[in-house]
């Protein structure tokens, strides 16, 4: 058995935290076994580098480290969460991954695409998610979003420039590999959003089998 990896993208405010739970849970309603989880981060270890790289600090993070902190967060991942449940033949539904290091730390930072690259290979191996849904919204509203949830993180207080640049980012590499990505809407209702996720729930169930 091979398992399904299915990651969620998408700027910050898109609702990804809110339709993780409805698809692990539509998911499951189908008897598949579902290991939700998420990036940086899902381990003890891998949470602990999450703290580091969300945490604001006086002294500014090179952009490299923050580009090896995520690629070390998810060497830890890989080895404790990922690979052992595909390996079992779990649907693993991992909130954020290495698109999202294309989109901040590529488009975002301005890192080469290449080093990311190089990285991927090192760390992934030739591993990559089956199936990627991007939640795609507007920079103003996801950040009002973001804002009305309380205390920025070292991210969201970043400006706009950044956060059309990862949008940017996301966006070319969905319209790149249509097979890979889907596109949502995540400016319409809950409801809609939702609509939306269920129409590409045969073709999941359908991977999922095999
Ligand atoms: P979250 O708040 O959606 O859990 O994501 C945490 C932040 O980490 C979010 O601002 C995006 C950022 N991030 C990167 O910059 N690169 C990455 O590779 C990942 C996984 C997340």
């Amino acid at each position: 058995m091979s398992g399904l990896f299915i990651t969620l993208e998408g700027p910050e405010g898109a609702g990804k935290s809110t339709n993780r739970e409805y698809l692990a849970q539509r998911l499951r309603e189908q008897g598949l076994d579902v290991v939700l989880t998420r990036e940086p981060g899902g381990t003890p270890v891998a949470e602990q580098i999450r703290e580091l790289l969300l945490a604001p600090s006086d002294e500014s993070m090179a952009a490299d480290t923050e580009l090896l902190l995520m690629f070390a967060a998810r060497a830890q991942h890989l080895a404790k969460v990922i690979r052992p449940a595909l390996a079992r033949g779990a649907v693993v539904l991992c909130d954020r991954f290495t698109d999202a290091t294309y989109a901040y730390q590529g488009g975002g930072r301005g890192l080469p695409v290449e080093r990311i690259a190089m990285l991927e290979t090192f760390v992934q191996g030739d591993l990559r998610p089956d199936l990627t849904l991007v939640f795609d919204l507007p920079i103003e509203i996801g950040l009002s979003r973001a804002a009305a949830r309380g205390r920025l993180d070292r991210f969201e207080q970043e400006g706009t420039a950044f956060f059309e640049a990862v949008r940017h980012a996301y966006l070319a590499r969905a319209q790149a590999d249509p097979q890979r990505y889907s596109i949502l809407d995540a400016g319409q209702s809950l409801e809609a959003v939702q609509r939306d996720i269920d129409s590409l729930l045969p073709a999941m169930l359908e991977r999922a089998r095999g």
